[in-house]
Order: C-alpha cells, then structure tokens, then sequence
C-alpha cells in the first residue's frame, strides 16, 4: 500500500466537529493530509506534515470531502431535451415521459447502457463526485430491472431497485397486477443486487398505501429503505417515510408543518434536488424551513433524462445557497456528510483517520468558491479511495 501526502492546503474542510476549528465544518488552515489508496490516515498543520511515497501540492488551494451524491438514475438510454424546451414554453411535468425512457432503455443493448452510464460517471467524477447512488427503474419488468441493476453494481455499492417508479403502460388497467409483480417475482430476482429500494410516491405514481406496501415488502426481502417523496404535490410521501424509518426521503417540494416536524424528530435525511426545480421550473423547497426545524438536509442531482440532466455537484451546491436559502457551509455540508447520512454511511463525506480516502481538491483557495464562482470548473483533481 502506497502513501500520499497532499502539503499546502489553504482550507481544508473535514466536517469532523472535533477538530480544526471545531466548527461543525472542522476546518483547518494551512494544512496537510495523509492518505493511503484507502484511507485517511493523517490530519494537521503543513509545517507538520509527514514523508510519505507521493507529494501532492496543493499550492494553496482549499480541499474538501468528495461529493457524495445520494440519489440518480444514472442508468438510462435516450433523451428529452423536448420536454424540457416544452416546459419553458409553459407545459407542465407529470411524469408522464418516464415511458418514454423505458422505450428506450428497453431497446439499448447491454453494451450502449454500460457506455452511456460510464459516461455520465465520467462526468460527476470530474466534478468531484465519490460515491453516487444508483437507482434502477427505467425497464419496469423482471429481466429489465436486473439488467439495470447489473449495470449500476459495475459502477456504485450503492445501488437502489426502482421496480415502483411508474405503472408501465402494459399493468396501465391493472395496477395491482404489477404491484404484485414488483413484490413477488421482481423482487425476488432484483434484492440480491441491491441494497435499496424506492418508491415514486407521487400523484401519477404510486399511492401511499401501494407505497407502503411495496416498501415492507422489500423490507422483508432485506432491502434499506428510501423514498421519492412531495415532489409533485403534498402527498403524504414524507410522512411515510418517517414511518417507516426511510434513510431518506428525496424532492420534498411541496411539504406541510407536520412534515416538517415528523422529520425533525425522525432519522430520515431530507434530500433536496434542485436540478428538478430548476428543469421543470417548479419552486424550489425552502432548506432553510427545514435546518432551522432541526431537519438533516443532503443535496444530489437526481441526474435523470426527464427532470434533472445534471452531473455536477457545483452547480447544485450554488443552488442550494442561492434559491434555498442555505449558507455557502450548509450546502457544501449537505452535499457530502448530509448525503453520506442519507446513505447512512459513517466512512464517507468526512475527513479523519480511518475515513475513506475521498477527497476534491478545489482550483480555489476557499470552499465557498463553489456557490460563489457557478459554472466554473472548480475541481481540480479528485482524489476516490
Ligand atoms: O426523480 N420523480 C421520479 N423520478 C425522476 C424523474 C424521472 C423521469 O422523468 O424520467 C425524478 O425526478
Ligand atoms: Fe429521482
């Protein structure tokens, strides 16, 4: 195992409150990092900064926990750059293109689905991206999802089974049917592959009770819990989420003071996708209501071909400072440990020995860079365990 050294870290941002200034972003100045090819194995000041088999300059720049993005579809063929141009125009999203793509993610061969997602894996990489999450949901039958799922497992550990994320056209007559489908057959052949599942609880999607049912089901299968809630209206998806001890519920647009409150008082992670706002030009959810209730918030791109075609963690971190009302720190926080709890994750999303050696050096000498310089390609060199 071979050891690194990154010297002349202008900020270093570690989001371990124990250390640096103490504050819940744990920054250091003038700092130095040790890494193995896994782990975090030091911290501390540059003039104190140890021999190892690699020297990294950073010449200062500041340096922060790789992005960990905790919710995508990454896994799809074809585009709808039409219905985006539609909805500038004044159309309105309701999920209705989701068929669209499992069209043409059906017709992909193996080889066009793995060239298309190592693309965009590409792309958060070079933004700074570490761990992502992947979720299946764009076939919609047995074959398909698993076909989805093998796909995502080459590129993340982090891989979630969507069977519910619409009633295909086929079961349009007979939702039950492919209720039944996702819990029996589906599930059986999907829960090897996965370590989540998810549920589009939404008006067009699936009801809170075919939610509920679908998520216990795959609860007894093994699976983690995670859920597409409120995107679309207040439709009761956040509170079924903390009923069911979710780690996280994602979108979370259109929310009520008691769902606030629940999450406040639950574990769950509210995910917050503001690519989706942005794309179909629906108001942004308020990240300030919800970190002053109390609530943990994460940020992620939700990058899919209907409502959010976005790869980079910058841009929605400028976002959530801008439209969302968050601080240049709650965002960048919420974009790597806010995400690595919606994961929950310990390893990740955080410097300190022992964590996983995950990190972005920045071509800025201040994290705050990303909000305040949007669009710029800020990401130096990303540096994954
Ligand atoms: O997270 N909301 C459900 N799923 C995606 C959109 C999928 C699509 O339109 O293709 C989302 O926004
Ligand atoms: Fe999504």
């Amino acid at each position: 195992m071979s050891t690194r050294v990154i010297t002349n870290i202008a900020e270093l941002t570690t989001n371990d409150p124990t250390t640096g200034d103490e504050s819940l972003m744990g920054r250091w100045h003038d700092a130095a990092i040790v890494l193995d090819d896994e782990r975090v194995l030091w911290i501390g000041p540059n003039a104190h900064a140890p021999d190892a088999d690699e020297v990294i300059d950073a010449r200062g720049a500041a340096v922060v926990p790789g992005f960990v993005d905790s919710h995508t579809h990454l896994v799809f063929a074809g585009e709808r750059s039409d219905e985006f141009e539609a909805r500038m125009a004044g159309s309105r999203y309701d999920g209705g293109g989701i068929a669209r793509t499992v069209a043409s993610t059906r017709a992909a061969s193996l080889e066009q689905l793995r060239d298309a997602t190592a693309h965009r894996r590409a792309e958060l990489l070079a933004g700074g991206v570490t761990t992502v999450e992947i979720k299946s949901g764009y076939e919609l039958t047995t074959e398909g999802e698993v076909r989805l799922l093998g796909v995502a497992q080459s590129f993340s550990d982090e891989v979630t089974f969507l069977g519910a994320h619409v009633v295909p056209q086929q079961y349009a007559h007979d939702r039950d049917a492919y209720v039944a489908l996702v819990c029996g057959e589906m599930l059986d052949a999907c829960a090897p592959l996965a370590r989540w599942a998810d549920v589009f609880c939404d008006d067009g999607a699936f009801s809170v009770d075919e939610a509920r049912h679908i998520l216990a089901t795959a609860r007894g299968a093994g699976l983690a819990l995670r859920v597409h809630g409120n995107q679309l209206g207040d439709t009761g998806g956040v509170a079924l989420a903390v009923e069911l001890d979710a780690a996280s519920v994602d979108h979370c647009t259109y929310v009520n003071d008691r769902d606030v409150e629940m999450l406040a008082a639950s574990s769950t992670v509210a995910t917050l996708l503001p690519g989706a706002e942005f794309s179909t030009r629906s108001p942004y959810p308020s990240a300030r209501r919800l970190l002053d209730a109390g609530v943990t918030v994460a940020l992620a791109t939700d990058c899919n071909p209907g409502t959010s075609y976005v790869t980079s963690m910058a841009w929605v971190i400028a976002l959530g400072v801008r439209e969302m009302g968050m601080t240049c720190d709650e965002a960048l926080w919420a974009a790597t440990r806010g995400g690595a709890w919606a994961l929950r994750r310990d390893d990740i999303g955080v410097l300190r020995a022992g964590a996983r050696a995950d990190l972005v050096i920045l071509d800025a000498p201040r994290a705050a860079h990303l909000a305040y310089r949007p669009g710029a390609a800020l990401v130096r060199q990303t540096v994954r365990a």
